[in-house]
């Protein structure tokens, strides 16, 4: 529906509510109920016609964004009523993460390497998406989410690993619980700490602890931490190609949060090592039919979000410093 295709539009200021610029129609208001009713959202009168306004102006950034011809189309999602702002604060990296991995150790060979690649494919290898609610621990998931397939891939074995434990306990190795860390910091907590206990041992909490860690519940090691040189994104594709998922970051700008489908693409984000602020899992990837290179990344945002939970973001370019700081371990099993 054409934005000002109903005059039927309600001014709530008529109602004696509360005085909202730009006016909300009619069919945007039910929309919201809607929105409401999928995600069991229920505020209080005020908070109603606040959020009310921040949904519709999303909803109207996204139509726009539809209408256009873009590589990604944006949806409605459990985002939907936050601004950019209350977005950022609620799920993204607070602290910066200056992540500069100048030289990696992470070798690549000669290609070539298949045009598709996709672990989820190629057996039990990925766990199921996961949820990090309103806390900065997504650093904790891309850990969690590597350190499982590379086990699994090495062990047949795929174990849920505990993001709760990380946030509670790898703070000596310049992490930030619910503020922010890294994975390759991450990596080396485990390794050091020997062990990272599972999802049903040390469940999650998404805030801030205490840690319980107790050694004898340990249930996957890393023998070692395996950067790939900073910018270095065909050591990217080696390594997913031949080895395992990789952990990396990047940074999410405001058109992020209401990714669909599709192959993400910005001119807005930052590509330097200084700017990441989220980190995630490439599982895999491939191109389009049109010849648009991109990677497959599980994101921790539920599978609500995005395409069940992943989503496609553009590869060859360093898009949003995709190669920055990328990494995986080796497993000690
Ligand atoms: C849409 O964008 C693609 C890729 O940039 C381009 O090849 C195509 O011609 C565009 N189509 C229209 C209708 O503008
Ligand atoms: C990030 O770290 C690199 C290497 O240690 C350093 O050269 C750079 O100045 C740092 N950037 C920021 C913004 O701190
Ligand atoms: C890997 O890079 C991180 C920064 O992202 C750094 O703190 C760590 O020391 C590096 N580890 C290795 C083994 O090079
Ligand atoms: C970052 O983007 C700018 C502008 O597109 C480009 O000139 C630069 O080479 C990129 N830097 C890196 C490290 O990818």
């Amino acid at each position: 529906m054409a934005p000002g295709a109903f005059v039927c539009f309600i001014s709530l200021s008529v109602l004696g509510l509360v005085n909202l610029t730009p006016l909300v129609l009619l069919e945007e208001e039910y929309r919201f109920k809607e929105w409401m009713s999928e995600h069991n959202k229920v505020y209080e009168i005020e908070e109603y016609y606040h959020r009310l306004q921040i949904f519709t102006e999303n909803k109207r950034n996204i139509d726009r964004h539809n209408a256009g011809n873009h590589s990604f189309t944006m949806g409605l999602n459990q985002f939907s009523d936050m601004t950019s702002e209350e977005f950022r604060k609620s799920v993204l990296l607070t602290e910066p993460q200056n992540c500069s991995a100048t030289k990696g150790s992470h070798v690549s060979r000669n290609g070539p390497y298949p045009e598709f690649v996709d672990w989820r494919k190629r057996g039990n290898f990925v766990s199921p998406v996961k949820n990090q609610g309103h806390c900065g621990s997504c650093w904790t998931f891309s850990t969690t989410g590597c350190l499982e397939s590379v086990t699994a891939i090495a062990t047949g074995k795929l174990l849920l690993l505990s993001e709760q434990q990380l946030i509670d306990c790898a703070q000596d190795f310049n992490n930030h619980g619910c503020m922010g860390g890294l994975p390759s910091q991450a990596f080396e907590y485990i390794k050091y700490n020997n062990g990272l206990m599972t999802e049903d041992d040390y469940p999650y909490k998404g805030h801030d602890d205490t840690c319980h860690f107790k050694s004898t519940l340990a249930a996957a090691f890393v023998k070692d931490v395996v950067n790939i040189t900073s910018y270095d994104e065909n050591g990217m594709v080696d390594a997913v190609a031949r080895l395992n998922p990789v952990s990396f970051g990047y940074q999410v700008t405001a058109d992020f949060m209401h990714y669909k489908e599709g192959v993400y693409t910005s001119t807005r984000c930052k590509n330097t090592t200084d700017m990441v602020n989220h980190a995630v899992l490439a599982v895999g990837y491939g191109a389009t039919e049109n010849g648009m290179p991109y990677w497959i990344v599980k994101n921790s945002w539920g599978t609500a979000w995005g395409m069940e939970g992943y989503f496609l973001i553009e590869r060859g370019k360093n898009m949003c410093g995709l190669a920055a700081c990328s990494s995986y371990p080796l497993p000690l099993f």
